[in-house]
């Protein structure tokens, strides 16, 4: 079984994301070049491109033998494989509408996954200077401060969070708005905030009690995964079952209880899977 150090992993990444979110919240004031992909809202601006080379040419330098999944990689026609070696999961900038609206919810996601599954998670929102970590095993941490999940089991008293997500298909569109209405009359309050990442982490924070979105990428959600796990929360598929990372669903939540009242709610909706897994 391959295996890393996961604090050395954590301490080189950490460096990376900081310099990362220098230049992040260098161009959040900045005029944009903002190109579009999969759809007119699924945008990609220079800084997305310029912060995933950064962070790949940092970490490949220090770990050769690693391999990487990244956004914008995967958009210019990079593999999406994840296979049982050392892998980075990327999202240079997750919220690039709002990063392009100089909206300052907006963050750098990486995590390293060995043998399928998650050793290191950082999530950082370098304009509002959160840093979120997580090591297996070793708890969640925002600016070093430990984090943990709310424990709410009350679907009543729950602050939700979910995504509209990019896709213009009238099926997931439909989908979104369908569960928005089965959920506002049932939680204590619903929120959209834009980037998927950060919604973990704040689930993992214990300030929304959880979270869940169809149509998600895996470069969204790796490392909120573990921030949620190490948070003493629940990570599921939004039917309930097991998470799978390249599935492109995700809930988790602060209880399993609450989990499993959200799920029998939902609707469903399955898009294309991500990649490969091997
Ligand atoms: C987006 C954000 C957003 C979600 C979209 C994602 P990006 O990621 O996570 O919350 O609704 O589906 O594409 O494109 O800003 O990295
Ligand atoms: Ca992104």
């Amino acid at each position: 079984m391959t295996s890393v150090n996961p604090q050395h992993c954590l301490s080189v990444a950490l460096k990376l994301v900081k310099e990362a979110g220098e230049l992040v919240r260098d161009a959040i004031k900045k005029k944009k070049n903002v190109e579009t992909k999969s759809s007119v809202v699924d945008l990609v601006t220079e800084s997305d491109k310029a912060v995933e080379k950064l962070l790949i040419t940092g970490l490949s330098g220090v770990f050769p033998d690693h391999k990487f999944i990244g956004e914008e990689s995967v958009a210019a026609g990079e593999k999406c494989v994840l296979t049982d070696e050392p892998t980075w999961i990327i999202d240079p900038i997750d919220g690039t509408m709002n990063f392009v609206h100089s909206f300052p919810y907006t963050c750098i996601s990486v995590a390293l996954w060995v043998n399928k599954d998650a050793e290191v998670g950082i999530v950082y929102n370098p304009v509002l200077e959160q840093m979120f970590t997580a090591v297996k095993g070793q708890g969640a941490f925002l600016n070093d401060e430990k984090i943990s999940a709310s424990g709410q089991t009350d679907l009543g008293q729950a602050l939700v969070f979910s995504e509209m997500g990019t896709s213009r298909d009238p099926e997931k569109v439909d989908t979104v708005l369908t569960n928005l209405t089965t959920l506002i009359t049932k939680v204590h309050g619903c929120r959209t905030m834009g980037s998927a990442a950060l919604h973990m982490a704040h689930v993992a924070w214990g300030v929304a009690d959880a979270n869940y979105t169809l149509g998600i990428h895996c470069w969204d959600i790796a490392a909120g995964y573990l921030l949620v796990k190490e948070a003493g929360g629940v990570v599921v598929d939004t039917a309930g079952g097991p998470f799978d990372l390249m599935r492109r669903r995700v809930l988790c939540a602060s209880t399993q209880e609450l989990a499993e009242k959200i799920a029998k709610l939902l609707k469903q909706y399955q898009p294309e899977r991500d990649g490969v897994s091997e």
